[in-house]
C-alpha cells in the first residue's frame, strides 16, 4: 500500500501571517512524526515564504495550478518550472474550481500534468462528479471519462497522485457514504489499471470534500483511499493536525 498523503489546499486563502499555521504543523511533526506525507498548497503568493520557512521540515509544499508552457507571454500565469524553482514537491491540476471558474478541460488538465512532470513536480490530478451527475446515476461513467482523459498513461504510478473530490461535497459539509467513497476509489483504481499505467497500484488516491478531524479516521480506512485533499480544515494548524493524527 502506498504511503498516505495528507494534502492541504488553501485555495485563495492566506496572507503572509498565515504561514505560521504551516510552521505550527511542522513543529508538531518534528516533535511527533506522522506515518504519512504532509503537504500544503498555499496560494502562489506564499510559496516563496513557504520555501524560506518550511524547507527541511516534514511539511512539503506545492502549487495549486500551473500553465502548460515553460515560460512566455501568459500574463498572470505560473509555470511548472517556477513551482520547481521554489522547491514545490507537488502541484494540483484540474481542481473542480478551476474546471468551473476557468473552463479547464480534461485535455488541458492532462497537459498541465505533463508540464509538472517535465519540471520534476508530482501532479495531483483532480476529478469528481457534480451533484446532478450523481443524481442521474452517472458518477462512475463521469469518473471513467475524467480519468481516461486527464491522467497521462505513460507516467509511472509512483510519479502521480489522483484526487477524487465529489464537487457537491466540497466546502458543503456533505460527505458521501463510506461505501460510495469505496466504490468510487475502487473504480478509479481499476480504470487506472486498465489504462495500462505502470505501477497503477502505487498511485495514491486521495479523497477530498469536507474532510474534518472528526471524519478523517473513518474515511482513511476505506480501501483504496491513500490520503486526503483537505480544503477548509487545512487552514488552521489544529484542524489539519487533527486530520494528520487521524
Ligand atoms: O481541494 C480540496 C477541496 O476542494 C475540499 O475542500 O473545504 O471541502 O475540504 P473542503
Amino acid at each position: 500500500m502506498p504511503k498516505r498523503l495528507i494534502a492541504g489546499n488553501w485555495k485563495m486563502n492566506g496572507l503572509k501571517a498565515a504561514v505560521s499555521e504551516a510552521e505550527t504543523v511542522a513543529k508538531s511533526l518534528s516533535e511527533q512524526s506522522a506515518d504519512c506525507d504532509v503537504l500544503i498548497c498555499p496560494p502562489a503568493t506564499l510559496i516563496a515564504v513557504f520555501e524560506e520557512k518550511l524547507t527541511g521540515t516534514a511539511v512539503q509544499y506545492g502549487g495549486q495550478d500551473c500553465h502548460t508552457n515553460e515560460s512566455g507571454a501568459h500574463t498572470g500565469d505560473i509555470s511548472a518550472e517556477m513551482l520547481a524553482d521554489l522547491g514545490c514537491a507537488f502541484g494540483i491540476v484540474g481542481h473542480s474550481e478551476r474546471r468551473t471558474d476557468h473552463g479547464e478541460t480534461n485535455d488541458e488538465v492532462k497537459a498541465k500534468a505533463y508540464a509538472l512532470t517535465r519540471a520534476n513536480v508530482l501532479p495531483i490530478i483532480c476529478i469528481g462528479e457534480t451533484q446532478s451527475e450523481r443524481e442521474s446515476g452517472n458518477t462512475l461513467k463521469v469518473l471513467t471519462e475524467q480519468v481516461e482523459n486527464s491522467v497521462p498513461t505513460d507516467l509511472d504510478g509512483t510519479k502521480m497522485v489522483v484526487a477524487y473530490e465529489p464537487v457537491w461535497a466540497i466546502g458543503t459539509g456533505l460527505v458521501p457514504e463510506l461505501s460510495d467513497i469505496e466504490e468510487a476509489h475502487n473504480h478509479i483504481r481499476a480504470t487506472l489499471t486498465n489504462m495500462g499505467i505502470a505501477n497503477a497500484d502505487e498511485i495514491r488516491l486521495l479523497y477530498g470534500g469536507s474532510v474534518k478531524p472528526g471524519n478523517a479516521g473513518e474515511i482513511l480506512t476505506v480501501s483504496n483511499v491513500n490520503g486526503a485533499l483537505v480544503g477548509g480544515a487545512s487552514l488552521k494548524a489544529a484542524d489539519f493536525l487533527g486530520i494528520i493524527r487521524a
